[in-house]
């Protein structure tokens, strides 16, 4: 492996996007059509980047197949999300939907059609007419690989465009100034372990979730929160940390994702009596209720004896009588999945499927341009230059405590392209790069170097392991006190412990060893302000359901919280009930 030096390279830039997955290839896009000089990094090729895996739809209320428009798509959102999402944010983003979605169309994404041309929409979890009186297809689809069809577009449109992609390469730190403005990232070759600062006018973290930190999840093995780490090292906060989305159908034993959009096509979950349970707990919806109440059905029906299995663990989604057109046609990847993954033909056989982690609801506070944001003491929000964060990494907030599927894709697209318009515009007005501070690669070369020499016992994967483990164990679908303190007594455990890694292992012929040393560091900061923030909410909402609390309580808690690294602390602020245009959606109990 090669040696950290102390003097290293610089390349300037306008703009450096770290993350190639939707949102950050969406913003480079407008970026670099505008003829900025931008940079992308990506520890993987940008089109195996966790967006690939993304598999139903992008939700907009294009009213191809029925009545449609955006004021349900908002109303269904700030209800599916329990009303703890930001009104503002997602009026914005139900709004500027059919837009981002026709722009993918003339940009030569190859959505599934109807017979008039239309694009192809289908029903998902939690989305409805006329303010939940009946289910609506609005989730926009390429067959059963939307996410795939999505990032090889933009890829290519970002070709065309001539952004700078540099492939397997990880940014370690953000550069901050004397007056806190982010001046560019410290990053990392993979391959070589050379090291270089890539400066730039704009830092834009397009990183991904952190699904890693659990053991079971639908999350590519790179989704390590590494723009979290690198915010809550910066000093920056994380927001709702605590919510946590469990797709209700993962693989059980495997943890592949099994899409919603099979519930869409028809498809049902049974328990070990072949009852459709979800009948009992969702009448109007049933099966496509949104995704917290339909995982914590189907743990209830395991709790209950009903689950299915020698163990009785898991419940089965039945797609037989859909038929074997419609599944090659519409679910071609669900076919080979349950092949490769369950061992069953899913057109003769029910598939085993059990709540699986999927996606966080937080993450790093910014408002709907993508600029990442602090709390002052009044309550107001203070902008810190010259960095912005988009997708799963960031928290604007529109998926409050629970998202609706199919709105992680339009969130990517929409403030992907709010970010990049944002940051095209500001650029017009900033021509130079701000200096560059002496000391600019220090703290990232340091942690680097403590690596290196490293003779600590502790070896990455035994501690990322136990992370793992102990989320898995202590965080959950269902929550309770007890729980919840004794999980974040063991991760405090375990970031002594990470302090102690050293991945020098004579057995490593490749630099894999440093970077899964480095996402160490991120990983334990998400599970750190997981925790730590599920431990302070005493209530129920959306996916933090606590058996200590059963209810919403929203004289209490209807709040955001904000967690810091220094000091594991917590603060809080308050939720936008406003919306932009529109009369706010008040509270009600959620039934479906
Ligand atoms: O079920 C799915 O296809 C996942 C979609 C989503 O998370 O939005």
């Amino acid at each position: 492996m090669a040696a950290i030096k102390s003097a290293i390279p610089t390349r300037r830039f306008d703009a450096v996007i770290v993350g190639a997955g939707g949102s950050g290839m969406r913003a480079s896009l407008q970026l670099a059509e505008a003829g900025l000089n931008v940079a992308v990094l990506s520890k993987v090729f940008p089109t195996r980047s966790h967006t690939v895996a993304a598999q139903g739809g992008i939700g907009a209320s294009l009213g191809n197949m029925a009545e449609d428009n955006w004021f349900w798509h908002m109303f269904d959102t700030v209800k599916g999300g329990d009303y703890l999402g930001d009104q503002d944010a997602i009026e914005f983003m139900c709004r500027e939907a059919p837009k981002v979605v026709y722009e993918l169309e003339h940009f030569g994404m190859p959505f599934d059609r109807n017979p008039d041309g239309t694009i192809y929409q289908r029903p998902f979890g939690g989305h409805t007419a006329n303010f939940g009186e009946k289910a609506v297809q609005r989730a926009c689809a390429a067959a059963d690989r939307t996410g795939h069809a999505l990032l090889h577009t933009l890829y290519q449109r970002n070709v065309r465009a001539r952004t700078h992609f540099f492939v397997e390469w990880m940014a370690i730190d953000i550069i901050r100034d004397a007056e806190g403005d982010v001046v560019g990232v410290v990053a990392l070759e993979m391959e070589t372990g050379e090291t270089m600062i890539l400066e730039a006018k704009t830092t834009i973290f397009a990183t991904g979730g952190a699904g890693r930190i659990f053991a079971a999840s639908t999350n590519a093995f790179i989704n390590t929160g590494d723009g979290m780490g690198m915010a809550a090292r910066a000093g920056l906060p994380l927001q709702d940390m605590e919510f946590w989305q469990f797709h209700p159908t993962g693989v059980a034993g495997a943890g592949v994702l099994i899409t919603e959009g099979v519930r869409g096509e028809g498809g049902i979950l049974i328990n070990s009596e072949g009852e459709r349970f979800m009948e009992r707990y969702a009448p109007t919806l049933k099966d496509l209720a949104p995704r917290d109440f339909v995982s914590r059905s189907m743990d209830q029906e395991i709790k209950e004896g009903r689950g299915c299995g020698p163990n009785k663990d898991h419940v089965m989604l039945d797609l037989r009588h859909i038929g074997a057109d419609t599944i090659a046609k519409r679910l071609p990847s669900i076919l080979e999945i349950g092949h490769k993954f369950a061992n069953v033909d899913a057109t003769k056989e029910p598939i085993p499927v059990v709540p699986t982690i999927h996606y966080q609801m937080g993450g790093i506070p910014t408002n709907i341009h993508g600029q990442v944001v602090t709390p002052n003491a009044d309550g107001s929000q203070k902008v810190v230059n010259g960095l912005y964060a988009i997708g799963e990494c960031a928290c604007v907030s529109v998926h409050g405590a629970n998202r609706l599927g199919t709105n992680s894709l339009l969130d990517l697209l929409v403030f992907g392209r709010a970010a990049g318009n944002h940051v095209v515009a500001s650029n017009l007005k900033q021509k130079e790069n701000k200096p560059l501070p002496k000391d600019a690669a220090d703290f990232a070369l340091g942690r680097l170097n403590k690596l290196e020499t490293s003779t600590g016992s502790e070896k990455v994967q035994g501690v990322a392991n136990d992370i793992r483990a102990t989320m898995q164990k202590y965080c959950g679908v269902f929550r309770t006190d007890e729980m919840l303190t004794q999980g974040a007594k063991e991760i405090m455990v375990l970031d002594e412990r990470r302090k102690h890694v050293s991945f020098k292992d004579k057995s490593m012929v490749f630099n894999t060893a440093r970077v899964e040393a480095l996402e160490l560091d991120n990983l334990i900061e998400t599970a750190k302000a997981t925790i730590t923030s599920a431990v302070a909410r005493k209530e129920s909402r959306g996916a933090h359901a606590h058996n200590d609390f059963p209810h919403r309580d929203d004289d209490n808690w209807m709040k955001h919280t904000l967690w810091y690294s220094e000091g594991n602390r917590l603060e809080y602020k308050a939720v936008v009930t406003k919306p932009l245009t529109v009369d706010t959606f008040k509270p009600k109990p959620r039934t479906f």
